[in-house]
């Protein structure tokens, strides 16, 4: 048998003197999981970032990951976008001017074009194979990784809160992005879904780099004080993480309604013995008392909630804000309004009828400045940059006066 097809209560058993810990992997003094650290991260970490466990995943999630850049960002877009131009022009619709232009004549012109559905066909199975090869490779070592999960629950620095028992709104239980299970719903979530994050940054976030931008970028409330950081939506705590690495002093939390997604974050945070508190917990409900965070952050939460969702949130934000705190989300309209041009809102129906962000066009139908106004926040369209948007623009900072 080898080491990779341990029986996960086997691990437990045994007596074998190497420890997590001593590998650096688990910042645990204590760990006694009978475990190679091999076994765990065969390929070992570059800086922060774990391997995955074989080369040719690697070396495949690296070419995909290619793939994605020329399709979605660089050559075959641009030709995409071209391409719809001639043909929407040949139909007699003015791409620049015609303020009629429906979403509906844009797919009925386009989608049996082959440039476009090359594009198209590129970004979405790109999406599905980077998923499905990742879910694989996790589920096949089942064993080593929720052992490892079970071992890291209990030990810090930071905390680690499971809620197995609450609801889970059936709005979150979705295959998003074609990710099978989901954030809520694959124990692995948080594992697989941390490889997708690599896209960020035009694909060099391998060291948190687009995290830690946004990190260094988000504004401080102005009397300084900075006690007590919240991310909401967390994901696998890279923001969160990012701002405590800002932020050393702080007490920073991050919640998501993922348990799976928090519970590879805390194990994330101990091997690189980051200390932030991460909870399964709701955007809506997270809990806390009012007044409590100086900062509280986003990062691409609000377009995969329900419109109904980000209203309530806004509302929980506001009660957890303390007066003089803010609110810094970074989104797909935080820093621009809804794309109007016909390329933009083609990719939006994209997404949403193929990539699984079901609740894309809810939330392109917020009207952002406004429902935070309603829960009495004040909004600055003019605050900071946050580098993620390759426009450079001013996002949105929401204050509690
Ligand atoms: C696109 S991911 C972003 C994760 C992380 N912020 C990042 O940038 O990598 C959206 C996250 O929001 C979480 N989420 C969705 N709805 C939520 C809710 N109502 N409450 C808390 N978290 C939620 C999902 O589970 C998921 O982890």
């Amino acid at each position: 048998m080898s080491k990779l097809e341990l029986n996960r209560r086997s691990l437990f058993a045994g007596t074998a003197a190497v420890s997590l810990a001593s590998s650096g992997l688990i910042s645990r003094a204590d760990a006694a999981v009978a475990v190679t650290p091999d076994a765990v991260a065969p390929r070992g970490k570059r800086g922060i970032f774990r391997r995955l466990p074989n080369l040719n995943l690697e070396s495949y999630q690296d070419f995909l990951r290619g793939v994605r850049q020329w399709s979605n960002f660089y050559g075959l877009a641009a030709a995409c976008e071209e391409r719809m131009a001639e043909i929407l022009k040949k139909e007699g619709i003015d791409t620049a001017h015609d303020a009629d232009l429906k979403l509906d004549h844009i797919i009925a012109f386009s989608e049996k074009d082959p440039i476009i559905t090359l594009y198209g066909r590129a970004w979405l199975d790109g999406q599905y194979y980077k998923f499905l090869t990742l879910r694989d490779a996790f589920h096949a070592n089942a064993d080593l990784y929720l052992s490892e999960m079970e071992a890291n629950d209990k030990v810090g620095p930071g905390s680690l809160e499971l809620n197995p028992t609450m609801h889970i709104p059936e709005y979150t239980k979705h295959e998003i992005h074609t990710q099978l299970g989901g954030y809520v719903g694959d124990p692995f979530a948080g594992y697989i879904y941390l490889y997708d994050t690599l896209i960020l940054n035009d694909g060099a976030n391998e060291q948190d780099t687009g995290f830690l931008t946004i990190a260094n970028a988000s504004p401080v409330p102005k009397d300084g004080k900075v006690r007590r950081i919240h991310d909401l939506g967390t994901g696998v705590g890279q923001l969160a993480t990012s701002l405590k690495r800002r932020f050393p002093e702080a007490e920073v939390w991050g919640t998501d309604i993922g348990g799976p997604m928090v519970r590879y974050a805390h194990v994330r945070a101990n091997d690189n013995n980051w200390n932030v508190n991460f909870a399964q917990r709701l955007a809506e409900d997270t809990k806390f008392p009012d007044n409590h965070f100086d900062i509280i952050t986003s990062m691409q939460m609000h377009h995969e909630v329900t419109a109904e969702a980000t209203k309530a949130i806004f509302k929980e934000i506001a009660r957890t804000l303390r007066p003089g705190g803010l609110y810094y989300p970074i989104d797909t309209r935080t820093s621009s309004a809804t794309a109007k041009d016909f390329f933009g809102r083609f990719n939006g129906y994209l997404t949403y009828r193929w990539n699984h962000e079901d609740w894309w066009m809810e939330w392109e139908s917020v009207d952002i400045k406004k429902e935070l106004t309603a829960v009495g926040l004040k909004v600055d369209e003019n605050g900071p940059s946050s580098g993620f948007s390759r426009n450079g623009r001013p996002n949105l900072v929401a204050y509690k006066v």
